[in-house]
């Protein structure tokens, strides 16, 4: 907790003063079906509070893409992850679609992202956006968490998300410091036609 409130004075993309807390990781997870999960991109891992709950419920044979900005973060990532399902970017989510072809990833089933979208521009939260969703497969989920406390940025992230996604299921979680509402949205079922 410390080390993520040190992080957020010098770096205001961090966006909250503790992990998320391991009651509402939890929750995230669950939205995810992890006996088929073949790929799982999280975006914003930050030191791995939901990574570990990933990690532990992973297949053996599953694929965990982390992409983070920040590099303090990187390093204790890549210090406690001695795992060969993971692979650590240190680069910002909306690269993903050139970070996968890089690793010859094709497409993921799901997407997680704790990253602050109120605090981007519309531009660059549409960037990610549709870069997420070149990436995703056609009945992949993206599950998207964010703080509660940023109501405005809710309505600016679901007009963003409208381009390429429907949301399919809405849930507050409250124990959390802050609060965390979480959407789980999938693709227009026409997505590849229009793209
Ligand atoms: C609110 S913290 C969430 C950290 C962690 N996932 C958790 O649940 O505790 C947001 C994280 O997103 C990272 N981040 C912010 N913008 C990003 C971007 N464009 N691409 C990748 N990571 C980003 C921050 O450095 C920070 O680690």
């Amino acid at each position: 907790m410390m080390a993520h409130a040190a992080q957020l004075l010098r770096d205001t993309s961090v966006a909250s003063i503790a992990p998320t807390s391991s009651y509402c990781a939890k929750k995230i997870s669950s939205l995810i079906a992890f006996e088929s999960a073949k790929v799982i991109i999280e975006f914003g891992p930050g030191d791995g509070a939901l990574t570990d709950i990933l990690l532990k419920k992973m297949r053996s044979d599953a694929k965990l893409l982390l992409i983070e900005t920040n590099p303090h973060f990187i390093d204790i990532l890549k210090e406690r992850y001695d795992d060969p399902r993971v692979v650590i970017v240190h680069d910002s989510a909306e690269k993903v679609s050139s970070i996968c072809q890089k690793l010859d990833i094709m497409k993921a089933d799901y997407v997680v992202s704790g990253i602050p979208f109120s605090f981007l521009s519309m531009q660059k939260k549409k960037q990610i956006i549709r870069s997420t969703a070149s990436i995703l497969k056609n009945d992949g989920s993206f599950i998207i968490y964010q703080a509660l406390t940023a109501p405005l940025g809710g309505v600016n992230l679901k007009k963003a998300l409208s381009i390429c996604f429907d949301i399919v299921h809405k849930e507050m979680l409250l124990w959390n410091l802050p609060p965390l509402y979480v959407w789980e949205a999938k693709k227009f079922y026409d997505y590849e036609l229009k793209n």
